[in-house]
């Protein structure tokens, strides 16, 4: 599960995105634009909760649209995490998606899941199950 933020959106680096994934091999199972509301906010961040950064990154994922991606392929989890770079894109490699367009946490681009549990709890926040596709 891969969300695109706000940032991505307002900057044009959709495109970029997901050509990279797909350039790679993963498949797209699943895309939509949406306005995150405070609910979806709250239960996509729920291990979040009580974090000094929590109420600016709920206000922030809930700022503008953003592009939700169902993602499939092999080891596909770690093959993003990989291609994304480090959370905080300071530390985010060139060449990864953070560290070639970002530099600062709050603004960090996108978001995928850190395990298939959590792809699978996040999937469920944002897609019914006959939008994604086999
Ligand atoms: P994301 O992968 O969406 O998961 C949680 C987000 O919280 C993270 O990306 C960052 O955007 C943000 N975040 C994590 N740690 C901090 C921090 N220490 N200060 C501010 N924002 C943070």
């Amino acid at each position: 599960m891969v969300l695109l933020k706000p940032d991505a959106v307002s900057r044009g680096l959709c495109g970029e995105v997901i050509r990279r994934f797909e350039q790679r091999g993963l498949i797209i199972a699943g895309m939509k634009m949406l306005k995150v509301s405070p609910q979806q906010a709250k239960r996509h961040y729920q291990e979040h909760v009580g974090k000094p950064f929590y109420p600016d990154l709920i206000d922030y994922i809930t700022s503008g649209p953003v592009v939700a991606l169902a993602v499939k392929g092999n080891q596909a989890v770690k093959v993003l995490r990989t291609m994304m770079g480090a959370t905080n894109p300071v530390d985010a490699l060139p060449g990864t998606i953070r560290g070639d367009f970002a530099t600062q946490m709050e603004n960090n681009i996108i978001h995928g899941s850190d395990s298939l549990n959590n792809a699978t709890r996040e999937l469920d926040i944002f897609f019914s199950k006959e939008e994604i596709y086999e």
